[in-house]
C-alpha cells in the first residue's frame, strides 16, 4: 500500500555489526559501567556497546577533529543520542576520573598506548579497567605495564582477514612495581588461551625474533644483542612448551 504524501516515513537507526577486532573488544568490556573509547575515531565499539545494552553511556575522544567529526556523524546515524559524548583530548588529558570506568585505546601502537596511560595517573585505580588494544609493539607495553603496577587479567587474540590482532584487559594493583622477564613481555597472558589466533601470533612474533637473530649472526655484529635475544626465544619457546 501507497504511504499516505504527507505523512513522513521514519528511518529507524541501524544497529551496527562489528568485525572480529572490535568484537574482541567489546566482550572485554564489563557491562554496565561507563566507558571511554580514546582515539575513537568512526566509534563503532561505542555505538555498538551502547546499541546493545551493554554501556549506559560512553564517552569517545579523539586527538583529531576530523575523526571526531566522524564519530559524530556515525553516532547521528544510528541514533544513540546523548548515551554517546564526544570530546576533542589529547589522550586523556581531557577525560576526569568519574567519566569513565572501562577505558578503551585501541587500534594504535603499544608505544603510544604506554604514552597515554603514564599521562593519566588517575588510572592506577583496582576499579577501573583498561582494555588495550596494540597494533604493534605488545612486549614494549606490557614491561610498561608490569613496571606502572598494572596487573594483567585477560589476553584474547581473534583473526581478521589473514591479520591477528589481541587485546589485553588490565587492572592497577597497588604495591605490584616490578620489571617482568623477557618472556612475559612477549608471550603475556597469551599461551593460556587455547585459540588458533592467540597460537598463530605468538608463532609470529618468535618467527620474527628469529629472523633478527638470523641476520644478527650474518653481520656478525654485537655478540651481546644476538645472545639476549637468543635467550628471549629460548624462554618464550619453554612457556610455550609449558616448561615454565
Ligand atoms: C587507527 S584509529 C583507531 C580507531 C579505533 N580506536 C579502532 O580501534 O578502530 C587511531 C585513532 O587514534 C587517534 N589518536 C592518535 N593519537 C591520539 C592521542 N594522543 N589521543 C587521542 N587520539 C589519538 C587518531 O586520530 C585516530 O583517529
Amino acid at each position: 500500500m501507497e504511504e499516505p504524501k504527507n505523512v513522513k516515513s521514519e528511518r529507524r537507526p541501524s544497529c551496527v555489526r562489528l568485525k572480529p577486532r572490535l568484537q574482541m573488544l567489546a566482550h572485554l568490556v564489563r557491562p554496565g559501567v561507563k566507558v571511554a573509547d580514546i582515539g575513537s575515531d568512526h566509534a563503532l565499539l561505542p555505538i555498538y556497546l551502547i546499541q546493545n545494552g551493554i554501556s549506559p553511556s560512553v564517552l569517545a575522544t579523539d586527538v583529531n577533529r576530523g575523526p571526531l567529526e566522524n564519530a559524530r556523524a556515525n553516532a547521528k546515524a544510528h541514533g544513540v543520542g546523548s548515551a554517546l559524548q564526544t570530546r576533542l583530548s589529547d589522550g586523556l588529558a581531557e577525560v576526569q576520573a568519574h567519566e569513565a570506568e572501562d577505558i578503551i585505546i585501541a587500534g594504535t601502537g603499544g608505544e603510544l598506548i604506554a604514552k597515554i596511560i603514564s599521562a593519566a595517573p588517575w588510572l592506577c585505580d583496582e576499579n577501573k579497567r583498561l582494555i588495550l588494544q596494540p597494533m604493534s609493539r605488545p612486549e614494549v607495553l606490557r614491561a610498561f605495564l608490569y613496571r606502572a603496577g598494572f596487573w594483567p587479567l585477560r589476553e584474547e587474540a581473534c583473526f581478521e582477514g589473514r591479520r591477528v590482532y589481541i587485546a589485553m584487559q588490565t587492572a592497577y594493583k597497588s604495591g605490584e612495581k616490578k620489571a617482568c622477564d623477557a618472556a612475559y613481555k612477549y608471550v603475556g597472558l597469551l599461551h593460556l588461551n587455547k585459540n588458533a589466533a592467540a597460537k598463530e601470533h605468538l608463532n609470529r612474533q618468535l618467527q620474527s625474533l628469529q629472523k633478527k637473530a638470523d641476520a644478527l649472526k650474518k653481520t656478525n655484529s654485537e655478540q651481546a644483542e644476538l645472545s639476549e635475544l637468543e635467550d628471549i626465544i629460548k624462554a618464550i619457546k619453554a612457556v610455550l612448551q609449558n616448561k615454565v
